[in-house]
Formats: C-alpha cells, structure tokens, sequence
C-alpha cells in the first residue's frame, strides 16, 4: 500500500527520496509524489499518477535541498491522479504532508474547514488532515500536528514538513507504521525498512499514538499527548541482498527459488532431530495454555488464511485440539464467542495487516491467549501478541507471497507437532514426522528444477481465462492457494475448491476450454480424487496434475503432469503449493503481466 519516505540530513535529499520510493514498490501503489524544502523558504513538489518512472522523468531541473519527503499512493478516496497524489498542502502553502491511512471522519472535518474558507484542490482524506493542522498553526509546527490528531479518526502514518522549519521533520503514527533509520548527522523516516537499509541498519520503531520529532541534529519521541518517550536503537535484521533481486529476473521468482533455505532457517534451532523434540522459544511461556487450548482460532487475510486452514487440518490431526480458521475481517465484526480456554493463532506476513490487527485486538479484549505467526520483526502484530513465532523466512518482496506461505505452514505444523506431544502424539511418530520436516527443503529443491517443463504447460494454456483448481483434505488449501497465485499475477480467473464440490454446481462449467488443476497426490483421499479426476475428464475437460513421482497411473486421466516427491500427508502442503507457485509466475510471465507489481494489489494492506 502507500509508502513513506522522508529525509532530513547533510546529503542532497532527491535521489535519496527517489531510490527509496523505488525500494518501496513493492508494496503497491498507483501514484507518486515528492516535496523538497529548497534553501529559500519554500517547498519545491511534484507530483504524478502512474509509476515512479513517470514521476522520475518529471524531475528535470526540479530543486534539491537536505530536507523533504516522497511518497507512493494507493488510492482509497479518489482515483489515481496528479491531484490526489501526495504531498498535499494546507492552504497557506507552507505546510506539506504525507499519509498512509485513513481519516474516517474526513468528511466532517472538511466542512468544518470549508465553513472557515478553506478550498480543496484534491478528493483526499490526506488534503483534509494538512489543511487542519495548517489551520492550528501558529508558529509550531508540532502543536498544530498534536492538536489536529486530536481531531481525527481513522489510521495514520504521516510525516510533515513546513518552510519555516527547515531540516524538521513532524512524523506520527496510529495504525499505520512507521520507522526512523538513524544514521550519522541524518535520518530517514520511513513506512518500511526497505527505504532505509541503504543507508543505515539501525533504527527506531514509532508505536501507536507516538510523534517524533526529527531533524539534523536528533530526534525527540513522545507521546501524542506530549509525554516524552525514550526509544531504543534497535538493529534491523534483513539485509541489502534480502531485499535486492540479483541475478533473477523477478522476486516472485526469487522468492520462489529460494524457498528451501527459507524453510531451513525457519527450521533452525527449533526441530531437533536427534533429539526427538521440537523447541519453539518464543511461545515457551504460553506452553500450558496451548496444550489445555480447549479450541484455537486461526486468523488472517489472503495467502495467511490459506496457510491457517492447513493448520486446522493439522492441529485436529496431530494435537487432536479443535480448530477452526477464519478470516480476520469477518472475525473482527462478528463478536466471537471466546471461551475460558480458546486460543487465537493471528497469522501475517507482514504484521500490520489492517484486519488481522483489529482481529487480533478483538480476540485480546475478549480474554484469549493470543499467539501471532509473523514474518516482519517488530511489527506491530508481532508486538501486540502475547507470544509468538517468527517465520524468519526473511522479507518477502513478491506481492504474491510464496516463501512465507511456506514457511506459515511450517510454523504451524511445528507448533502442532509440539502440543500433540504433550497431548497424543507417540515419541516415534514425532520423531518420524521430524525427520520428514528436515527433507521438506531438497523436496522443494527438486521440484524448483521442474521451472521450464512447468513453463511449457503454463505456455499451453497461458490463454484460457478459467481455471478450476481442485484438491480434498490437506490439498484442498493448496488447490485455493494455486487458484489465488494465478489470479494475483496473471489476471486469469481461477477458483479453487474442494474437489467433491466441483459436483454441486462448478461442473456445470467444465468444457474442452477449461483447465482443471487437480493435486492428486498419494493420500489417504487418492481414490476418491482419482474419480474426481473420472468425472472431468468425462466431461472433456483437461487435466493438469500434481501428483507422487512415480503414480504413472495419473498420466491416463491427465493431460500433464507435475511429480512432487512423497512425504506425509500433513507435511505435502509444503510440497504441492510450488509447483503451482511456478506455473502461476510462468502464466503471468507469458501474457506479459508484471508479476511484482500486479494492477491493484498491495503487498500489505493497511486499510480496512
Ligand atoms: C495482501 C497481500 C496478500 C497477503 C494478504 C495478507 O492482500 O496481497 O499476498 O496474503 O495481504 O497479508 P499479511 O501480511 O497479513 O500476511
């Protein structure tokens, strides 16, 4: 979604501006926008709808100055345009500002303002918050910011510039994060650590309701009701070539590749094979109230619910705890039944996930135990949660999360293997799944070096605009993951579903035209799978498989097939997904789609 940089310092700020909107992409957006205090008492902007690259060629002879900010917009209220984008003034030009959020009461506010004669140039909920402090303002920029917040609702993550402050940076959050990269005799703020890693590894983490306060010579935290806060230094724990492509062609890609080291460091230190145990550190406190958990609840939006409805599956049938899965937006607002004994499992990528946030506030008020699976460290999910495990998968850049739906799996089929033995799980059995988890990463290895025959199939059918993917058990979240994967990058309609559902209405679509996607692999559920398959292909429609190397049977009902290694049942989730990881990216590729930047999305969505 929207992206915050800003810079104040002793360098020349514009590229420095530029090149961390540009490691900000990532995350979707649709406009960008730039401000520069100039050296001569006033702000130098510019602004522009589409790509950074339009912005970028705008820039000719554009100021530069030790101060400003930039910005990449997501558009929530008005479309993507010049106008819209940020920056945004108050009407005395002197102060500007940029927002990810959402002011819910902007409307309100903006006809308090127009009442007083304010004019807006833009749709903006983000023009309504500047022209508000513009309107407090007296001389203190920080007042103004502190006494408009009082006013709004909604979320936010700002950073404010004024022309008679110049080097002063006013940043606040609520909802929305932000961080400051501390460097020497510079600062940059910014809405994720990718715009800061170039330039310094150590940082501060603004929490909710906070305000800092930054400029060349230091920075000053407090509350939003002005008690000062005093912030630790804290060291940011991915690097540049974590988050830089190298010599792949895209990070979904990339991303792709590298998923059987992500799942070895995932792994590490936890699964102890040789001493039949697994040893999760950070939910250590919070043992009891797992393995008495009367019922857990696992939350989360997207590819993280996928995830979560594998760990239903798992937590039935390793731990024997019932467990039900649900999506974050719809948990928030239904006042969920919370018993003595519920524990809430919030599931996300990148910890700031908008509804997985108020899920998980939700969940908290209510009294359960809630454990949070994140990747992003010191997100504000991963915060906010009693306890937790890291996927340490390290960042994802690919809008369409691959490597973290891994690793979400994972985590949860460790934390399952766990409290099942405490609870039912035999030492042998344990053991056994154990050393099948230490062999998932070759599995995935050898069918990442399937990538061209993959591509071959997605080539064959790259123009076919309905897919059916189907699974039963433990592959149908991967049969709705698969259907997610190609809708995401390539702009196919897919569905996913419970291969025996196909029956109830779905069939009715199936023609020679229609790929259907089937995971077949060697089950307790093959037989009936392999009738599902039946039914198709009397139908005529044509059958892509994922099956067990060495299952030639298969190749008699479907048109191609992908061999993924064996392993048990509850540990294929992990397996089957990237074949259809590969054949999503290599659809996309081929019809010409910009695979990490896909129309619409936004890696981390922020708003309800
Ligand atoms: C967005 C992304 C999805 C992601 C979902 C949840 O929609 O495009 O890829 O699965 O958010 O994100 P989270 O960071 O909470 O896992």
């Amino acid at each position: 979604m929207c992206g915050i940089v800003a810079y104040t310092g002793y360098r020349q700020a514009r590229s420095i501006l530029m090149e961390g909107l540009k490691r900000l992409e990532y995350r979707g957006y649709d406009s960008a926008g730039i401000a520069i205090l100039d050296g001569n008492g006033g702000i130098r902007m510019k602004k522009s709808a589409g790509r950074i690259a339009v912005l970028e060629s705008k820039l000719n002879g554009f100021a530069d100055g030790t101060c400003g900010m930039s910005h990449t917009r997501w558009a929530t209220h008005g479309v993507p345009s010049d106008e819209n984008a940020h920056p945004h003034f108050d009407a005395s030009g002197r102060i500007a500002l940029i927002h990810n959020g959402i002011i819910e009461n902007y409307k309100a506010l903006g006809t308090y303002l127009e009442h007083r004669g304010v004019v807006f140039k833009s749709e903006t909920d983000t023009e309504v918050l500047v022209q508000l402090i513009g309107h407090f303002y007296n001389g203190d920029l920080e007042s103004a910011v502190r006494t408009a917040l009082r006013d709004v609702r909604g979320t936010y993550g700002i950073a404010v510039i004024c022309s008679e402050h110049p080097g002063k940076i006013v940043a606040a959050r609520k909802g929305s994060p932000l961080i400051i990269g501390v460097g020497d005799g510079e600062y940059v703020v910014a809405s994720d650590a990718a715009a800061i890693l170039q330039h310094t590894t150590q940082a501060i983490y603004l929490h909710d309701c906070e305000m800092a306060v930054v400029s060349e010579d230091g920075f000053r935290t407090t509350t939003l009701d002005n008690v000062p806060v005093t912030k630790e230094v804290a060291e940011l724990e991915m690097t540049l070539d974590d988050i830089e492509l190298g010599s792949h062609k895209h990070f979904m890609l990339k991303e792709i590749m590298e998923q059987p080291s992500a799942l070895a460091d995932c792994m590490r230190g936890r699964v102890n094979q040789q001493e039949g145990r697994i040893t999760l550190g950070g939910i250590a406190n919070f043992t009891r109230e797992l393995v008495h958990a009367k019922r857990i609840i696992i939350t989360g939006c997207g590819t993280a619910w996928h995830a979560g409805l594998v760990g239903e599956y798992l937590f039935e049938e390793l731990a024997r705890i019932p467990a039900e899965v649900e999506y974050a937006s719809e948990f928030r607002y239904r006042n969920p039944i919370i018993d003595d004994g519920t524990v809430v499992i919030v599931m996300s990528q990148s910890g700031e996930t908008a509804d997985t946030l108020a899920a998980l506030r939700e969940a908290r008020d209510k009294g359960a135990c809630v454990i949070g699976i994140v990747n992003a460290v010191g997100s504000t999910i991963a915060r906010e949660t009693d306890a937790g495990v890291y996927l340490h998968v390290g960042p994802e850049i690919g809008v369409a999360s691959t490597k973290a739906y891994i690793g979400q799996v994972m985590v949860l089929a460790m934390i399952a293997m766990h409290l099942g033995r405490r609870r039912n799980l035999s030492q042998p059995m344990l053991q056994e799944y154990l050393d099948a988890l230490k062999s998932v990463p070759e599995k995935i290895e050898s069918i990442v070096a399937q990538s061209d025959a993959i591509r071959d199939v997605a080539e064959e059918f790259k123009n076919a605009e309905n897919w059916l993917y189907l699974g039963r058990g433990y592959n149908y979240p991967t049969a709705l993951e698969g259907a997610l994967k190609l809708k995401e990058i390539s702009y196919i309609h897919a569905e996913g579903m419970p291969s025996a559902e196909m029956k109830h209405g779905p069939i009715a679509l199936i023609t020679k035209d229609m790929p259907v996607v089937f995971i077949a692999t060697k089950n307790s559920q093959y037989d009936k799978i392999v009738s599902n398959m039946e039914e198709i292909r009397a139908r005529r429609g044509r059958i892509i498989a994922v099956a067990t190397e060495g299952d030639t049977d298969i190749e008699s009902l479907a048109e191609h097939v992908f061999y993924v290694p064996d392993a048990p049942e509850p540990l294929q989730p992990m397996i089957t997904i990237v074949p259809l990881q590969l054949l999503a990216y290599h659809a996309a590729v081929l019809r010409g789609c910009d695979v990490d930047k896909p129309r619409n999305l936004a890696k981390s969505v922020t708003v309800e």
